[in-house]
């Protein structure tokens, strides 16, 4: 073996290793700028020796020259669909179902799987080397899409180890993860080119590049579900012990697949996924549940396309098309004036959706949309309903068009230069942005008012008991009692709440204020650094761009808000009202700060407070509360229903805290 050779292997060896580390792990050993090094070591060496290239050489997964066309594949073993099911009834069915043809009555034990929103993608292993990847197609043909498959970091060009059967044909889904999709947006956006409408149409057009390279550039993962060919070698007997085989042999395997057993674990499974749905990383569009014994797998057999061992648990629909009726405009509190889709109703992600947000005129836009056309809602989790393309056009289209007025004061709209968003210039005289900003100011994360919802607040306001925030303090029960939908109980209840909110903290009332971009954040911010709201009121444009998180343009915003003659008048108002706030104390060692310098991670949920009062509380003890788990995280706080981010804690070694030792660390 030449000098060459032997570096040409040992730069193989290093690069698979810190491939794996980085993508399937997520866990780097070493810094980007060092792998890149290597790789262009290894590049030069094989286009210096091109007797050294290998098929399974990492430098192959940078993209090949450009195809004409992709080639045919057949699946020696066709690649099969799943039968569904859109209800615990139906999925019952299908458990007493097989129940009945196993003839045994004992809990069936499954695999639960997340059913993972990307495209089927077939790998072949030949010795142990990725040999050829294809697509689905229709089961029996599908596109050999090798040059593109090798592109993406996390699927393995050699497998790991060498008990592998010689030839194995690995099945998985091909996906983009939600925040890589963001960013590819972000980027085609910047570049004038149309966004893609969601991760799995942006997956699907990424594989289907002719131009591997292309493919190289897009943030693709795989997770694998499945074994179809075997030859010379075997696999375990069963999906669960099969799926941790993959994994030793380099392949990525989904964290939250899990082992139930029954169908009331298959619930209980389904309702944890759908819990966590949102805090995911990745797309999901419900559950696939597997008898995990292969020999019952084999005495089940299959029905037409689709093996009768296995079902997907859709979940709702987060995603569906409807007519697009009207657009109206409202009003918020600080007078941006936001497009609203007026749709024809539309079940999507759970519920019944006739309202959607357009965000703004430069986003009608760029979706091209027209009302009459038919478009596309989206709904994930509990995030507002938003119109995100359209599908197709009306036969009438009607242009959008923005006011020049008003639709609530008349006030002149005005669209400042640079920015995106119009407001109404009508300020404490516009009525949408004064309810609003009561609104606001007895939000949870305000001042907290029990009972002060929406549409209290309109009633209040429409009956003229509320004109400003400040009066909020001189509500009587007996007046709040009269109103419709109103007893003496739940007015008395409000004033009880009101009378509450008066104890609060200078970072609470500044945020209740309203500033324009002075949100929570910087609420805090602006009380720490200042430590009194007098200091913060008469503090110049300066001294408020010595603070964390303020620039020039919240710095102008502030300043402004605090000159307006009518803003001091209801300060002063509330003051009088005896609201109040403990005097902040300067923290002046690290044992008043016992966790200065710690990251701690919240998820799940807590029993004894919410998420939100946790963070408050450790923030107090100087600890930095964040939202995702890496090695520099000091613990995660795990409470009920914890979900991917335990499994990452748990994977790169993080503490786990449970919520009676979260609450021994905050006493
Ligand atoms: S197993 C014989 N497992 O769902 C069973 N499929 O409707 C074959 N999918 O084409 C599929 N996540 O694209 C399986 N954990 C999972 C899956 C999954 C997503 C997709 C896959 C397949 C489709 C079947």
């Amino acid at each position: 073996m030449t000098i060459n050779h032997k570096r040409a292997e040992e730069l193989r060896t290093t690069l698979h290793h810190h491939n794996y580390q980085y993508y399937v792990l997520d866990d780097p050993e070493i810094s980007d700028a060092k792998y890149d090094g290597l790789l262009r070591e290894l590049q030069q060496l094989e286009a210096d020796n091109p007797e050294l290239f290998t098929m399974d050489s990492p430098t192959q997964r940078v993209g090949a020259a450009p195809l004409s066309a992709f080639t045919s594949v057949k699946h020696e073993v066709p690649m099969l669909s799943l039968g569904n099911a859109f209800s615990s009834e139906e999925l019952a069915a299908f458990d007493k179902r097989l129940r009945n043809r196993l003839d045994d009555d004992t809990d069936i034990e499954y695999i639960a799987e997340p059913k993972l929103d990307g495209l089927a993608v077939s790998l072949l292993y030949e010795k142990g080397i990725l040999i050829r990847a294809a697509t689905r197609g229709d089961g029996t043909t599908g596109e050999d899409i090798t040059d593109n498959i090798r592109t993406i970091g996390s699927i393995p060009l050699a497998l790991k180890g060498d008990d592998w059967p010689q030839t194995l044909e690995v099945r998985g889904e091909v996906y983009m993860p939600k925040e890589g999709f963001k960013k590819l947006n972000e980027g085609l956006l910047k570049e004038g080119e149309k966004p893609f409408i969601n991760p799995r149409n942006a997956a699907a057009g990424s594989l289907r590049q002719l131009d591997s390279s292309i493919t190289a550039t897009r943030p693709l993962a795989m997770y694998c579900y499945a074994v179809g060919l075997v030859k010379d070698g075997s696999i375990p007997d069963n999906q669960l012990d099969t799926l941790e085989q993959l994994g030793q042999w380099g392949l990525r395997i989904c964290p939250e697949v899990k082992k139930v057993k029954g169908i009331s674990e298959c619930n209980d499974y389904y309702q944890n996924l759908a819990y966590i749905r949102s805090e995911l990383p990745y797309e999901i569009d419900g559950i696939v549940f597997k008898v995990n014994n292969f020999d019952q797998q084999k005495e089940l057999g299959f029905v037409s396309r689709a093996p009768r061992w296995a079902i997907a648990q859709k979940f709702p629909a987060e995603e569906e098309t409807t007519e697009l009726l009207d657009v109206e405009f409202q009003v918020g509190r600080t007078g941006a004036i936001t497009p609203v889709a007026r749709l024809e109703p539309v079940f999507v992600g759970g519920v019944t959706v006739s309202n959607a947000t357009l965000h703004n005129m430069d986003e009608i836009k760029r979706i091209g949309v027209y009302i009459g056309d038919t478009v596309i809602v989206k709904r994930a989790g509990d995030v507002i309903p938003k119109v995100v393309a359209v599908h197709t056009q009306g036969k009438k289209r009607i242009v959008i068009e923005q006011p020049t007025q008003c639709p609530e004061c008349g006030s002149d709209i005005l669209l400042e230069e640079g920015e995106a968003i119009a407001r109404c210039s009508g300020g404490l005289f516009c009525p949408a942005q004064v309810k609003e900003s009561i609104k606001h100011f007895a939000s949870r994360k305000a001042m907290d008012i029990d009972g002060l919802g929406s549409k209290l607040v309109v009633q209040l306001y429409d009956q003229q008991l509320i004109k400003h925030i400040d009066d909020i303090y001189r509500l009587k029960a007996e007046d709040v009692a009269k109103l419709e939908r109103m007893g003496e109980k739940s007015a008395e209840n409000l004033i009880n709440a009101i009378e509450a909110s008066k104890q609060t903290t200078l970072a609470r009332f500044i945020y209740a204020l309203g500033i324009r971009e002075v949100g929570e954040a910087t609420a805090k911010s602006l009380a720490e650094h200042f430590l009194t709201l007098e200091k913060i009121q008469t503090a110049t444009q300066e001294a408020l761009e010595e603070v964390d998180d303020v620039g020039p343009i919240v710095a102008s915003h502030i300043v402004t808000f605090f000159k307006q003659p009518h803003n001091q008048e209801i300060i002063k108002a509330l003051l009088d009202a005896n609201i109040s706030w403990p005097e902040i104390e300067i923290i002046a060692d690290e044992t008043q700060q016992p966790l200065a310098g710690k990251t701690y991670v919240l998820t799940g949920s807590l029993t004894s407070m919410t998420r939100s009062q946790a963070k408050e509380k450790l923030q107090a003890l100087g600890a930095k509360v964040t939202g995702s788990v890496s090695k520099k995280t000091t613990a995660i706080i795990a409470g009920e229903k914890a979900g991917s981010k335990l499994t990452k804690a748990e994977k790169l070694g993080v503490m786990v805290l449970s919520e009676e030792q979260l609450a021994e660390l905050i006493a």
